[in-house]
């Protein structure tokens, strides 16, 4: 067997920083969710698009009192996941698990208070509301004829309420979900589409779109980074083979597409683009990628992929990425891109990026 790698003192300093940069943010706005910066700078009233990204800031606490022990970052996630529970109510978003699966899924599992998880539970049926018979997908907060890759990120908690409360038709819809995002999204070589629209009539698929990436058959960065993360996780909590392959395709794509450093532009296929890099994909990535390391059935798969995992890692520890040499840099990774087209979030630090940054560190770490 080959000797683990040391591992890279700047994964805990860049766990110090960030638990600085989070004591600043929940001092001076308190009860606030900033989604981007500007410059830098927190934006704290900025045009979102969509809400997604609430349980991200509770789900780095979280992350901060698992890795500290420090009961200061308990009250605080505690405090900014209650702020979120109404919202497993919120029909207009299909972003349930991304709220719930970083925060409440984390408390649960650290407590087992029963009330914590009936939150969980709620979520994930509210999510399986939004299934379309005709078509058989849950559709997208955009349209009701649109699918989007994110979705697989927030499927996992529509199985786990399924499970939970023993629903056979509730687990029926999720998996019917996956499956037509697996027919729909995902091409031959591996990579995804960003968006599928769907004939509200009839159900049949029409075509490829993007909401995010360069163009409807290009490919969406991060969108590749939630597809081999989210069917992993699919993966995990149902033992069918069809997500794992998937997921190991997609991660094949992006090990092949991406720059040896690991860090991905926005969209591989544009030519030229603006900015180099769009450093949430990788964050993203490098958390999804350890995951499948412990999935996959073959070794020197899951040696391949983390050591793609470390890399990436690496490559966001350097203060090119890791904003602790950038005065007055208010987030934690720089180089982050939420929406391109719209001008939001070019280039800056993205509350998402964040989180799965802490989470891949403190899976390396940790588990
Ligand atoms: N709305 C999810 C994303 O921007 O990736």
């Amino acid at each position: 067997m080959m000797a683990e790698p040391c591992i890279n003192p700047r994964y805990e300093e860049a766990l110090v920083f960030a638990a600085g940069q989070l004591d600043r943010l929940v001092t001076r706005h308190p009860d606030q969710f900033p989604m981007y910066t500007r410059s830098g700078v927190w934006n704290l009233d900025g045009e979102s698009w969509t809400n997604w990204c609430e349980g991200f800031l509770g789900g780095q606490l979280w992350l901060l009192y698992q890795h500290s022990g420090d009961e200061i970052w308990r009250v605080r996630a505690e405090h900014y996941s209650r702020l979120i529970e109404p919202r497993k109510l919120d029909r207009n978003v299909h972003d349930l698990g991304f709220l719930f699966w970083s925060t409440y899924k984390r408390w649960y599992d650290l407590t087992g208070v029963p009330a914590i998880n009936e939150v969980l539970i709620q979520a994930g049926r509210t999510m399986g509301l939004r299934f379309k018979e005709k078509g058989q997908y849950m559709c997208s907060f955009l349209a009701e004829d649109s699918l989007f890759i994110d979705i697989m990120m927030n499927v996992g908690i529509v199985f786990y309420a399924a499970q939970q409360s023993k629903d056979a038709e509730l687990e029926s819809i999720a998996l019917r979900h996956c499956l037509t995002t697996r027919r729909a999204l995902v091409r031959g070589d591996g990579s995804t589409a960003h968006e599928g629209i769907f004939d509200l009539g009839s159900g049949e698929f029409l075509r490829q779109s993007t909401q995010q990436g360069w163009r409807a058959d290009s490919a969406w960065a991060r969108g590749q980074a939630w597809a081999l993360y989210g069917f992993g996780t699919v993966y995990g909590l149902t033992g069918d083979e069809r997500f794992l392959e998937t997921a190991e395709a997609c991660a094949r794509f992006y090990m092949e597409r991406t720059p040896a450093h690991g860090v991905p532009p926005n969209d591989w296929d544009e030519p030229h683009p603006a900015y180099a890099y769009e450093s949430s994909a990788a964050a993203i990535a490098a958390s999804g990628l350890l995951n499948l390391a412990k999935l996959t059935h073959d070794w020197g798969r899951a040696r391949l992929y983390r050591d793609y995992a470390l890399k990436i890692l690496d490559t966001l520890c350097t203060p090119e990425f890791l904003a602790d040499q950038t005065p007055s840099w208010e987030g934690i990774l720089k180089h982050g891109m939420y929406h391109q087209r719209k001008g939001l979030g070019v280039d800056e630090s993205v509350m998402w990026g964040e989180y799965f940054f802490l989470e891949a560190l403190y899976k390396v770490l940790h588990e």
